[in-house]
């Protein structure tokens, strides 16, 4: 699996998890014919997501900013899955809105929603500016607004539907320097559990995973001996691999998971326990 090749990370004695050459086990086709959205899928986890889906039969939409999106799509095309790449910001309302008929018109159906993307603006509280705060709150909460509220009717109809959203572990126990984005991941956690109790009459399931620490870009970021320290903490001594989290997601997605709503599955290496 295509990773970030500039990660580097001292590991010591113990081996880190590869993040380039994962081999998927044979398919069993678990998302055969769905439809699944999936914001932020452009790289990082979202990546792995949409190749695992794809993978398992799903035709995947990738709802990004980012123009690697399109490479994303593109990879997944050429090995045998069906994907495609819309450059839309989970900001934009009426995009969402848009793309979501544009979708269901074309494919019929819209059968799985992977509220994914998400952004951090780190800062502790006495220096964190308006923008700061604002900008996470717009992408990370907002944007799960915007994406569910727009696909949800669609879900309805089918009398079938997959909701899952990128909640942390910071939004379990919070997070130093990250008021603005541990508050959107316990935010995306109550959204699911209210999900749960509006839309599971209609067959659809609202959960959230909780991803450890997990080798993207965003991770990227925390300085080196910051990291080096998490990972003293996190009891298996790895970060995680962007595939750990997918699995997850596949999980909660399928429908094996149908009587498994309004939870936080917490993909961690034992971090919070
Ligand atoms: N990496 C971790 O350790 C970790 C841990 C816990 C939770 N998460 C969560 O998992 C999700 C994925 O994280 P990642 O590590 O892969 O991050 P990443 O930065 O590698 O990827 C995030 C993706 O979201 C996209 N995105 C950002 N803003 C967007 C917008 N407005 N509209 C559409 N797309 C947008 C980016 O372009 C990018 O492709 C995020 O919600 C993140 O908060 C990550």
């Amino acid at each position: 699996m295509e990773g970030n090749k500039n990660w580097k990370l001292e590991t010591g004695n113990l081996t880190q998890l590869p993040v380039s050459n994962f081999q998927f086990p044979i398919s069993i086709m678990r998302l055969k014919n769905k439809i699944a959205i999936v914001t932020g899928g452009a790289r990082g986890i979202g990546k792995a997501i949409c190749k695992l889906f794809a993978k398992e039969g799903a035709t995947v939409m990738i709802w990004d900013l980012l123009e690697e999106g399109k490479e994303t799509a593109e990879e997944i095309n050429s090995t045998g899955g069906k994907a495609e790449y819309f450059k839309i910001s989970v900001t934009d309302k009426t995009a969402i809105q848009e793309n979501a008929k544009y979708i269901s018109e074309i494919y019929g159906r819209i059968d799985i929603l992977i509220n994914n993307a998400g952004i951090t603006r780190d800062r502790t509280l006495m220096k964190m500016t308006d923008e700061e705060w604002q900008s996470v709150i717009d992408v990370n909460l907002t944007g799960v607004f915007n994406c569910t509220k727009a696909v949800v009717p669609y879900m309805r109809k089918n009398g079938w539907g997959r909701i899952v959203s990128a909640a942390s572990n910071v939004g379990l126990r919070g997070n130093f320097g990250q008021t603005n984005y541990s508050a959107t991941k316990a935010g995306v956690i109550a959204m699911a559990k209210t999900w749960t109790l509006e839309f599971g009459k209609y067959g659809i399931t609202a959960n959230c995973i909780a991803p450890g620490f997990t080798q993207t870009e965003m991770t990227a970021k925390i300085p080196k001996e910051h990291l080096a320290n998490i990972k003293d903490n996190i009891p298996l001594r790895l970060l995680a691999d962007p595939i750990d989290i997918a699995y997850g997601y596949l999980y909660l997605a399928s429908d094996e998971a149908r009587f498994v709503s309004g939870i936080c599955l917490t993909i961690d290496g034992g971090w919070s326990r």
